[in-house]
């Protein structure tokens, strides 16, 4: 009897041992195969940029940094901002985009642009975390010279960013969920882009800004709503959010975040779409109005 009671927390020790053991192995093989994932070289071959320098693709390359949201992660001044830092999770600086000191523009070629927007690599062909160049996809060449152009001239900012870190949370995101924590890997390296659409009020050139602007990232592929960060994206489809709404409304919402009947929209819908042209916004409404329906997500 006595003995068998000894027995038994000598069992349950063996027991948590064996416990520890395995989620040390586990945790092990995660930090080694997201290890080998945040360092896996991608041999990309990128074209040189002819960067614009008239005055006209300044103003056009401002517009476009707008719209697809550069400010918005890489800060007002594009000399950087911390976008996510959190505990065991993640730290996350989008870096100084500038030509001040710990700022990429004077150190990138026009090449290294193109790696990093479109395929979302650092210039020795490392992965960059959480920049969406996956979203990027169908932007042109012009338009991206166009905001190197506008990048180049802003006042340069002397700011340094220590590398980003993936932790213990980020890299089980990494094996366990279908977030696109490095968008290289979503990216097809390979492939060569379609050139956009002409600029015109058309069903085609708003399908082409509502992916290149990454109207989908929140609003879903569908556009059916719901993703993105808290109360998610509305649903933009005939018959959702926008039921009975004309062009003026959808404008008007877009430039100043008012709805009809006078709410204003989360600060989680980037109010820096209030900078897109008549023309797109037409273009963007009649591609609205052109996709089936669906539910809300
Ligand atoms: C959703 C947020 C987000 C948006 C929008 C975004 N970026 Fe980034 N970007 C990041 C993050 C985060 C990093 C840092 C990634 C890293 O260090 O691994 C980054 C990195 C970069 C880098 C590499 C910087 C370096 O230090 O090597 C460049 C270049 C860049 N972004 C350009 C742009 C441009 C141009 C735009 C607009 C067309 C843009 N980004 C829009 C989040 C964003
Ligand atoms: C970073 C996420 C994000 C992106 C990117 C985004 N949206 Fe939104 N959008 C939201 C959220 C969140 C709401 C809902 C706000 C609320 O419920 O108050 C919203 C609401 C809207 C509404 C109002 C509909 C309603 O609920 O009445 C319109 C119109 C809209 N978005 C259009 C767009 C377009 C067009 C684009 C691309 C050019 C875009 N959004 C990109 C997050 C986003």
């Amino acid at each position: 009897m006595d003995g068998k009671r000894r027995r038994w927390p000598r069992i349950l020790g063996l027991f948590s041992a064996g416990l520890v053991a395995i989620a040390a192995i586990g945790v092990a093989a995660l930090y080694l195969s997201t290890n080998a994932r945040l360092e896996r070289v991608y041999p990309v071959e990128v074209r040189a940029l002819a960067i614009p320098r008239s005055a006209e693709a300044v103003e056009r390359g401002r517009h476009l940094a707008r719209i697809y949201l550069c400010q918005d992660c890489h800060g007002e001044d594009l000399g950087g901002r911390v976008v996510a830092d959190i505990p065991l999770t993640a730290y996350l600086p989008a870096g100084n985009l500038t030509r001040g000191r710990g700022g990429v523009a004077a150190r990138y070629a026009s090449g290294d642009w193109v790696r990093a927007v479109l395929h979302g690599l650092r210039p020795d062909g490392r992965p960059l975390v959480f920049m969406p160049s996956h979203q990027m996809q169908r932007m042109s060449d012009d338009d991206l010279a166009a905001m190197v152009a506008f990048i180049d001239q802003v006042a340069p900012v002397d700011r340094s960013w220590p590398p980003a870190v993936v932790k213990f949370g980020g890299r089980l995101a990494m094996v366990a969920t279908t977030q696109t924590v490095l968008p290289a890997e979503r990216i097809d390296h390979a492939a060569s882009r379609r050139p956009p659409p002409a600029a015109s009020a058309s069903v085609a050139y708003g399908e082409h800004l509502a992916t290149a602007t990454g109207c989908r990232s929140c609003h879903r592929l569908d556009l059916s709503g719901g993703a993105g960060p808290p109360p998610g994206g509305s649903n933009l489809t005939p018959g959702g959010a926008m039921k009975g709404w004309s062009e003026a409304d959808f404008v008007r919402v877009m430039r100043t975040g008012r709805r009809p009947d006078g709410s204003t929209l989360a600060a989680s819908m980037p109010r820096d779409f209030g900078s897109l042209t008549d023309l797109e916004l037409s273009a963007l409404w009649l591609y609205f109005e052109s996709v089936p329906p669906k539910a809300s997500h």
